[in-house]
């Protein structure tokens, strides 16, 4: 390395956009082993979506980032009555969504959806590809109706590197996105989960539970 380019040093590499985003989630849609069309209904996850959301039965739950809507359909089976709006960036994750969802293509940064129309929003492994992280809580938070439940499942920063990860992907501190949902929501917590309820987590996965 000559003193030219110890000078300049490596040029930093844009931010990747939102649509090159959505072409790698469209292309990975192909890919089921690492982007399942189904959950198994007992793994924790999918639980706590249940349970933080409670009954909503006649009420409007929106899925950010919902992929293939294998958490959405869970939870549109277990309440008959509520209308779940699934919610992606890629269209071809949303086209194996299940056809009795909402389906709508869009970015959790900027959602097409009314202030206060949902009775609760949750992401599941879905904000941590939102890149302008503040917008996409903020987005989560302003559809939401005062009162409403928000959950967010995401991946503990403090262990990353623990697997490969687009360059666009992020982790987060518990206290950090507490904080940013604390802008808008009276009550936060968050807490540390792993698959199974009976085992101890690891440290890998945290859930951020609020009331608007
Ligand atoms: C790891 S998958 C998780 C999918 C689903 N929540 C699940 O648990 O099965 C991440 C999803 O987030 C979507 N996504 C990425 N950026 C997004 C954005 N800005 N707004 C909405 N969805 C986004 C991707 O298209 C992809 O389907």
């Amino acid at each position: 390395m000559n003193w030219i380019s110890r000078l300049f040093g490596r040029p930093k590499q844009p931010a990747p956009s939102v649509s090159s985003i959505a072409r790698f989630f469209n292309e990975a849609a192909r890919d089921e082993e690492h982007f399942p069309s189904s959950i198994d209904p007992r793994i924790y996850h999918v639980q706590l979506v249940l349970s933080h959301l409670g009954d909503v039965s006649g009420r409007t739950v929106a899925d950010l980032g919902c992929g293939k809507g294998r958490f959405a359909r869970i939870v549109a089976e277990r309440n008959p009555a509520a209308r779940v709006v699934a919610i992606d960036l890629a269209e071809a994750m949303l086209a194996q969504a299940d056809l009795n969802l909402l389906r709508c293509a869009a970015s959790m940064t900027s959602l097409p959806l009314a202030s206060g129309s949902c009775d609760g929003a949750y992401a599941t492994e879905s904000l941590e590809h939102a890149v302008d992280i503040e917008a996409a809580v903020s987005e989560i938070c302003r559809i939401v109706k005062p009162g409403g439940r928000i959950l967010i499942i995401d991946k503990n920063a403090s262990h990353w590197g623990r697997l490969k990860t687009p360059e666009w992907e992020r982790w987060f501190g518990r206290r950090e996105l507490e904080r940013l949902l604390a802008r808008h929501c009276s009550q936060v917590s968050s807490r540390f989960i792993s698959y199974w309820d009976d085992v101890e987590p690891d440290g890998l996965f945290i859930a951020w539970l609020a009331v608007k």
